[in-house]
């Protein structure tokens, strides 16, 4: 007989209620030891729950404070539960009964035991009565089909409510909002859009006129979501950021990779060192526009302002902001269609980023360190699964964020969380690394008008 019955259970427990706690008391007078499984906040939005308010350390803090809890654990994916099983010994694994059934398969390692829900309680229902509804209007109608995918995303997304958009485009416009199930206010003004209850704008517009929208919101005071670049010349971004600075409003850039589940955890994993010191980043991304219908207009604002921000983030993210830049870029039709980019950072490290609509390229991402590298397969801005691998093959590892739909979710969820927070900055996107990811597309179209007048004066 074992002297002391070992009792297991997990959960979120955001925004810690009472409902949490009556079942942590319950499953405590089931043994003598409780150990609490705290799910990681990548873990979370990786299954779904993207409107999670607090961080896993704060989450885990409240957790170890419960006098009836003996140790906390983290959870952070979804095979770690029957290894916990056996790593622990577990008598019992106990779970409410919102779950009944989903945990059957564990009985093969211990004793499952469901547990009746309190009513009328939950993080969901709290996270709804705390924070208020968040208004945000879209700005701009691209190809409509951008808009819809934002959208359906957003729907996702809890406390956020979209009825209103605005687009130079009138035509376009009113088709849009008679067929949309959300939006029932299209304007062709902006400074009367602006003026409504919205309180927060999304841009998708032509990138020249992102500078001028953003600058636009935030002088009214809203936050701004804007698709990148932010900025297309020197000064403008800071500019902008000083602006949201002082009108106290949040300014991020709409890179979905940033907020990716995946992409966070990998960013954690290489600061842990799981591939010793990083030496070299190489990310590549292109896309064929022409097969996209796709206007040549769009094609001329050249490969590296409309795709270079994406290995950007990846460099920049990894090895900080790049000391100088060196550029192989291709196109005859008067903008870049293709651009290697190769920058040089602290350390000597170095960063390549591989852009290209003119040519298809396998868009994948080598990160290499002194212990190992790290292969992401394309799409790699859309990560889902890395792999850490080392020169003693058995040693690789793979790692597993499959999502939904196609990754917006995420970045909406950050955005309308920093929001209902107060908070004017994300972590994972910092106004710093939005500065260092803009730098690069800035300094090649430097080069290219010097280039310009000095053709011309010539
Ligand atoms: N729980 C409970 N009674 C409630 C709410 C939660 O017994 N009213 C239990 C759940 O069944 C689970 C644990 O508390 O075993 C952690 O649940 P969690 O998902 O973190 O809490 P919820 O309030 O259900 O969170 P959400 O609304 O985000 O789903």
């Amino acid at each position: 007989m074992k002297e002391k019955k070992t009792i297991i259970t997990y959960g979120t427990y955001d925004m810690l209620h009472e409902g949490h706690m009556r079942l942590l008391e319950r499953a405590k007078a089931l043994g003598d030891y409780l150990i609490v499984g705290v799910t990681d906040e990548n873990y979370d939005r990786s299954r779904g729950k993207l409107n999670v308010v607090e961080s896993t350390k704060k989450r885990v803090k409240a957790i170890e404070a419960l006098p009836f809890v003996d140790k906390v654990i983290v959870e952070t994916s979804k095979s770690q539960k029957a290894e916990d099983m056996v790593k622990y010994d577990v008598d019992i694994f106990a779970i409410g009964d919102d779950w009944v059934g989903a945990f059957d398969y564990l009985n093969e390692y211990t004793h499952v035991e469901y547990l009746a829900r309190t009513e009328g309680i939950s993080s969901t229902k709290l996270r709804a009565e705390n924070f208020d509804m968040i208004k945000l209007g879209m700005v701009g109608l691209g190809l409509g089909r951008d808009t819809q995918a934002f959208l359906d995303e957003a729907k996702f997304v809890s406390n956020l409510k979209i009825n209103r958009i605005f687009s130079r485009d009138f035509l376009a416009l009113k088709q849009f909002t008679k067929k949309s199930d959300t939006i029932k206010y299209g304007h062709d003004n902006y400074d009367e859009f602006l003026d409504t209850s919205i309180v927060a704008v999304y841009i998708d517009t032509a990138l020249e006129d992102h500078y001028m929208f953003i600058k636009k919101a935030l002088e009214a005071g809203k936050h701004v979501l804007c698709e990148n670049p932010l900025a297309l010349h020197k000064n403008e971004l800071k500019e902008l950021l000083g602006l949201a600075k002082k009108e106290k409003v949040l300014l991020l850039s709409a890179l979905k990779t940033a907020f990716l589940p995946a992409f966070n955890q990998l960013l954690k994993e290489l600061d842990d060192g799981v591939i010793g010191e990083v030496k070299e980043v190489r990310a590549t991304r292109t896309s064929l526009y022409k097969e996209k219908d796709y206007p040549e207009s769009f094609m001329a604002q050249g490969a590296t302002n409309i795709l270079s921000s994406y290995p950007s983030l990846l460099v920049n993210k990894i090895l900080g902001k790049s000391k100088n830049i060196t550029f192989f870029d291709q196109g005859d039709e008067g903008y870049d269609v293709s651009n290697l980019i190769i920058s040089k950072h602290k350390g000597g490290k170095v960063g390549v980023s591989h852009v290209a609509t003119g040519m298809k390229s396998e868009g994948d991402a080598v990160i290499s360190g002194t212990d190992g590298y790290v292969y992401i397969p394309s799409p790699w801005w859309l990560t889902k699964k890395f792999y850490v691998r080392f020169e003693d093959e058995h040693k690789s590892q793979i790692f597993n964020y499959e999502f939904d739909g196609c990754g917006l979710r995420y970045m909406i969820a950050e955005f309308s969380s920093l929001i209902q927070r107060g908070k004017r900055k994300s972590k994972m996107l910092t106004p710093s690394d939005m500065v260092g990811i803009n730098r690069v597309l800035l300094e090649y179209n430097e080069r290219k008008e010097k280039e310009f007048k000095s053709k011309k004066e010539d």
